[in-house]
């Protein structure tokens, strides 16, 4: 048998204005991953893929994003569909910003190219689970595929070559999830309609937010991590500014810095989702306090190289 593993991911800032060409930071979140395992089946049985708790296994005609995946591999390897099963598990709650759609993809034609004996270069993957990503969310910008494919930290530029960075110094953050979301196309929507009727007052908070992922960066790759609290408060206020906000992550962020947290922000697609909150000195009470303003879930999370 064989087995292929994707995490998930987290954005640390620049959501929202890379769509519109400015530099976003992504991290890999290892604590969540999406795992397919590929199994021989019966001659002439075809390939069918088994999702959890679901009875009915999907077969390449359902057009699906994952039976698309799968019909994309063999189109890119030239292989004809082969009799087998793929079992997919996955610990990423789904449409919570913690790219689920693009991790089991990943994972999905890992394990398939794995077991006809031909895996995939991360850039051809990328490519590939890109094109898969369309069917979910219209207009992707791309980080979601690739910060999962490659796995690193990435300072990602829509349609430039991919720059992975530096963490000079490893640093925890707090995942909060409000445990509902809204559709990633949705709000990427909202954003552009915003734009496409003022864009006198609408590109400069891209840039602003593109000034922020740069600042970021340098702050995180010289690990002078001091004004990464500030940075984060100052990218929420521009992502409400966008409109892709809501009272639940506005109220979440509030209780995080009563708490006295240092920073926190929505992060992903927004109006539900998740945040992340940068709390070194009062961590436990900055989770109580976020449990308590309605998060359903608070994860810790190590952000470093590996
Ligand atoms: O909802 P998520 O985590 O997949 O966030 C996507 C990030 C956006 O910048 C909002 C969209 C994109 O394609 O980059």
């Amino acid at each position: 048998m064989v087995k292929a593993v994707a995490f998930g991911k987290l954005i640390l800032f620049g959501e929202h204005a890379v769509v519109h060409g400015q530099p976003a930071l992504a991290v890999p979140l290892k604590a969540l991953q999406a795992t397919v395992s590929a199994e021989p089946a019966p001659l002439g049985s075809g390939l069918q893929i088994l999702l959890p708790d679901v009875a009915t296994p999907l077969r390449l005609e359902t057009h699906d994003a994952l039976t698309v995946t799968a019909q994309l591999v063999l189109t890119h390897l030239g292989a004809p569909e082969p009799d087998m099963v793929l079992r997919l598990s996955s610990s990423i709650p789904l449409q919570s910003g913690f790219g689920s759609g693009a991790a089991v993809s990943t994972a999905l034609a890992r394990a398939l190219s794995l077991t006809l004996g031909r895996p995939m270069s991360r850039e051809d993957l990328n490519a590939l689970v890109y094109e898969v990503e369309k069917i979910h969310h219209g207009t992707p910008s791309g980080i979601d595929n690739t910060v999962i494919v490659y796995e690193r930290p990435v300072f990602f530029v829509r349609n430039q070559t991919l720059e992975p960075f530096g963490i000079a110094q490893p640093f925890a953050l707090l995942v909060a999830r409000l445990g509902y979301a809204t559709p990633t196309h949705i709000t990427v929507g909202d954003v552009r309609t915003l734009y496409e009727h003022d864009p006198a007052a609408i590109q400069p908070i891209f840039d602003q937010i593109g000034a922020i992922s740069r600042h970021a960066r340098y702050a995180i790759e010289s690990g002078g991590l001091d004004p990464l609290g500030r940075l984060m408060n100052e990218n929420h206020a521009l992502l409400r500014e966008l409109t892709v906000s809501d009272d639940n992550l506005d109220r979440l962020c509030q209780a995080a810095l009563d708490a006295g947290a240092e920073g926190a922000k929505l992060s992903g697609g927004g109006r539900g989702g998740n945040l992340i909150v940068l709390a070194n000195k009062n961590r436990a009470a900055v989770q109580e306090a976020l449990l308590q303003a309605g998060a359903v879930e608070v994860i810790h999370t190590l952000i470093s190289e590996d």
